[in-house]
């Protein structure tokens, strides 16, 4: 549940609230239907953070694989959108009130943002991989707590995790080796993922 806030009023009377509606889907108490839309709302801010940081990358590549890793966002980004609006319909839809707005976004967010800006295409790869460790990570999460509730909103996860860790595939491809081996190893930040990438790149081509 989030924080409380002092409701907006005018002339005393109140307009506006962030608080549960007195209706949920048919099946679920309204109880239930709070805690399930509180936990698509911290994906929903996930997912926000996600596009945001898909668009990063797409403006701050640089480097030789620019073309490719430029254009190879862009369709991960609409499909981000279309997942945001997803979730945040069936919050709506649950009595809760779904936001993207940044003041509503730091009530759940438990991570920093993204730590690249103007970067190589690889480095940014090896970043952009230990994001989607951590968005999958939350989604399967979420399938896991949502379903012991509700199955709907537990296949619309479902759904939309399938389509993530397909994503994240193409993000792995460009740092993986033929032997399986991935050049951001080891790594547990997204600096540190992006310096393992570089300095294997330095590697190669001294070699
Ligand atoms: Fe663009």
């Amino acid at each position: 549940m989030h924080a409380e806030r002092p409701t907006i009023t005018t002339a005393d009377r109140p307009v506006t609230s962030d608080r549960q509606a007195s209706f949920t889907v048919p099946g679920l108490s309204i109880e239930q239907g709070a805690r399930v839309a509180d936990c698509l709302q911290e994906r929903l801010v996930a997912l926000s953070d996600l596009s945001q940081t898909l668009k990063h990358i797409h403006w701050n590549v640089v480097g030789p694989h620019f073309i490719a890793v430029h254009e190879m966002l862009d369709p991960q980004y609409h499909a981000a959108t279309a997942m945001i609006d997803e979730l945040a319909e069936r919050i709506a839809t649950l009595g809760g009130v779904p936001s993207t707005l940044p003041r509503r976004s730091d009530d759940v967010r438990e991570w920093n943002d993204y730590s690249l800006d103007r970067a190589d295409s690889l480095a940014h790869l090896g970043a952009l991989d230990m994001v989607f460790v951590g968005v999958v990570t939350g989604h399967r999460d979420a399938v896991d707590l949502v379903g012991e509730i509700d199955l709907i909103s537990q296949d619309l996860l479902v759904g939309q995790t399938r389509q993530l860790e397909r994503f994240h595939w193409f993000v792995r491809s460009h740092l993986a080796d033929w032997a399986g081996g991935m050049a951001n190893a080891g790594s547990t930040t997204e600096l540190g993922a992006a310096r393992s990438v570089a300095a294997k790149s330095r590697r190669q081509r001294k070699a």
